[in-house]
């Protein structure tokens, strides 16, 4: 896939209304629905600034949760806008809707250094259906879209990928720095290139690892899924996290990395619990001693030391997926000695998923590090190889 893509600036927005598509999909609070982590609110400013600095009207967009095309009043971008407005001490002038007539009619008196934003794009059916009236009209509204919205680049939908056929398109800083940045690892890497996987599930990660086995000199796979890759070399697990339908799968990859030269780590001890419980006893053992009746819920401080000295020699780590159950303390362990190794390797550091890019939040982290994702999905996808719908649609440089 070509990541060389035309960004704002090699456009001449000044005077001119531009379609933005944000990811302001974010975390809410269950209880007061007010939200509880602004990063991809944040992650948009530099492109929203830009813009405005640079006489450009804003029509911003993005969807939020998936209301499946009914208006939820829950998932309205209301406290997006009031978020937005703080950030940037100007105000975002909040539509009704999406393209109904009073919105249009804003938006054509917008006026050049103003931003409003639309309501979220999947009140509306036509959007995920990636239907091309329904682009067309939110196309009508603008001269130029740029798509900024990097966690939702996987997604064909009308404002993702549909206004594009309608409309100069061109990335944001945002999507920019994300393809850059993940594409100059896969295709550019300072070696070795390490990849450190982790997360419940075989079956989210297969793509990724198989696209990866082509690319890295290391793999290192932790968290629920080793447990699969385990049983598939032979051991046993007790009661831990497995996969049966994808031991096989497990054994296919094993056999490709081993074909690849690419030395693939899986954990020697793990830190076990006998019930799925914070409070539940725990004690560490070797890989081969699981009882029968206790599971993996972390990987074992042997693990950590092996891994940890793997990621010091990397001269690229690409980081998705916790090592454990990180939500309850004492099997954050691994998590959190990953993080840290990653953050000191001194290697160029690439983090994605909503989890171990939350993980790093959390141990303050965040700034050692050279990236960390905004997208959860769009970044999986871009490490599986697979092109995404809505960089594809973008203007080649
Ligand atoms: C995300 O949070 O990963 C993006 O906003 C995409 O959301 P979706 O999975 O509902 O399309």
């Amino acid at each position: 896939m070509n990541y060389n893509k035309k960004s704002v600036k090699d456009i001449d927005v000044s005077g001119k209304k531009v379609l933005l598509r944000c990811d302001f999909n974010v975390p809410r609070d269950k209880k007061t629905g007010g939200i509880s982590d602004e990063t991809r609110i944040v992650a948009a400013l530099p492109t929203i600034k830009y813009l405005l600095e640079n006489g450009a009207a804003v029509i911003a967009c993005s969807h939020m949760g998936r209301p499946k095309g009914e208006v939820v009043p829950e998932l309205s971008l209301v406290r997006v806008a009031d978020r937005l407005s703080e950030k940037l001490g100007m105000p975002v002038k909040m539509a009704k809707d999406i393209v109904g007539d009073e919105t249009k009619a804003m938006a054509a008196e917008l006026k050049p250094g103003e931003i409003m934003l639309l309501e979220n794009t999947r009140f509306c059916k036509e959007e995920e259906k990636n239907d091309p009236g329904f682009a067309k009209e939110l196309a009508s509204m603008a001269d130029i879209y740029v798509s900024d919205a990097f966690g939702t680049v996987h997604r064909a939908h009308a404002s993702t990928e549909g206004v594009s056929h309608y409309l100069p398109a061109v990335c944001g800083f945002l999507v920019q720095k994300e393809i850059s940045v993940m594409g100059a690892a896969l295709e550019e890497p300072k070696r070795p290139l390490t990849a450190v996987l982790g997360g419940k599930k075989v079956s989210d990660k297969i793509g990724v690892i198989t696209n990866l086995t082509d690319k890295a000199d290391t793999i290192i796979i932790g968290g629920g899924m080793a447990y699969t890759f385990l049983k598939a070399c032979g051991h046993e697990i007790g009661g831990s996290l497995l996969e049966e339908d994808k031991i096989d799968m497990a054994r296919d990859i094993i056999h490709r990395a081993e074909e690849k030269g690419v030395k693939l780590l899986l954990p020697v001890d793990t830190a076990i619990g006998d019930s799925f419980a914070e409070d539940c006893q725990s004690k560490v053992v070797a890989i081969d001693d699981i009882p029968s009746d206790w599971m993996g819920l972390d990987i074992g401080p042997k693990t950590i030391e092996l891994f940890v000295q793997e990621i010091k020699k990397a001269g690229t780590v690409v980081w998705n997926g916790p090592m454990g159950v990180f939500e309850f303390d004492k099997f954050a362990v691994g998590t959190e000695a990953v993080a840290k190794a990653v953050a000191e390797s001194g290697a160029v550091s690439i983090v994605g998923g909503g989890d171990s890019a939350a993980a790093v939040e959390k141990l303050g982290y965040a700034s050692k590090m050279t990236h960390i994702s905004t997208g959860g999905g769009a970044s999986l996808e871009f490490l599986e190889g697979r092109e995404l719908p809505g960089v594809a649609c973008l203007l080649d440089k």
